[in-house]
């Protein structure tokens, strides 16, 4: 048996499609596009071509996409300067500082500088702690991309048991918090975790954020799983995810591929994000 392949292209297309027409209607109320303004410092290839991908998808939806280069030894306060400038510029509706920054920045400096009504990337404490305690306000891209697939792919997912691989503050934690919404049974593991192969065997829904090449193997998923992989991993071979896909193929019943699964969705749900935030603040 094979399982159905999860597609967050195409899935990813029609959510952004029905974005652009909303932006559309937008401008035609407000008089002016929503605008997301980006900021990446340095010089880091993967993440100059994230936010290339990211102004390119912005204007394709019919946002301003506003871009700010700076050189990788700009140094803490004329970033946090430029941070005070966009939370003040009424015409910036989203604010995303793309990570990592070069050693030595203070990323949680710069991350809570970051008006949390512009905080489209969902990362300031304050939007962490709205998403805790069932308060309106941003959710991670990524996390949130993750949970409209699953929606999309199973429908209602009360009562079932997930299993979320990864316990950071960009990806695990929100997963868990958004999967609890939803009332699944939800167990969070990760690198200190014993005898992940059991815990992984009794997930209805697997969603991998750990970083490592192909460690979720298929032998260890419940048959008729629904597995989300976040990981994308550069090696010899090229891209992979944190899922052993073929081994995942032969035992799950969804699966997402790397490329063209979640990351697509994660680009969706920002442009999603800078359009409530434009939404909310035309009142
Ligand atoms: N670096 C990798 N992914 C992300 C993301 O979603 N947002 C930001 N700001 N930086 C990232």
């Amino acid at each position: 048996m094979s399982a159905q392949i999860i597609d967050g292209k195409a899935f990813a297309a029609q959510v952004r499609a029905r974005i652009g027409e909303q932006v559309a209607t937008f401008h035609a109320t407000a008089g002016r596009a929503p605008g997301l303004a980006v900021v990446l410092v340095g010089e880091d290839p993967a993440s100059a071509v994230y936010v290339r991908a990211k102004g390119k998808a912005t204007r394709e939806a019919g946002m301003e996409s506003i871009e700010h280069r700076l050189p990788a030894d700009v140094g803490q306060e004329p970033l946090l300067a430029l941070i005070d400038t966009l939370n003040a510029d009424p015409a910036v509706d989203g604010i995303l500082v793309q990570l990592p920054l070069p050693a030595g920045m203070d990323e949680r400096a710069v991350t809570t500088r970051i008006d949390p009504d512009k905080d489209v990337d969902g990362f300031h404490p304050v939007n962490a702690g709205r998403l805790a305690t069932g308060i309106e306000g941003f959710v991670p891209c990524t996390p949130y991309g993750c949970l409209m697939l699953l929606k999309d792919t199973l429908g209602d997912l009360s009562g079932l048991d997930a299993v979320v691989i990864g316990r950071s503050n960009i990806v695990g934690k929100p997963m868990a918090q958004l999967l609890i919404g939803e009332s699944c049974t939800v167990t969070v593991a990760h690198s200190r975790t014993r005898d992940l192969a059991s815990v992984v065997a009794r997930a209805d829904i697997v969603v991998a954020a750990v970083g490592r090449p192909e460690m979720v193997r298929g032998e260890w998923l419940k048959p008729g799983a629904t597995v989300i992989d976040v990981g994308i991993n550069r090696t010899d071979t090229g891209l992979v995810g944190d899922v052993d896909f073929a081994g995942a193929m032969s035992v799950a019943a969804a699966v997402t591929p790397v490329p063209g699964g979640v990351g697509p969705m994660t680009i969706a749900c920002l442009l999603r994000n800078t359009l409530i935030s434009a939404q909310r603040r035309a009142g």
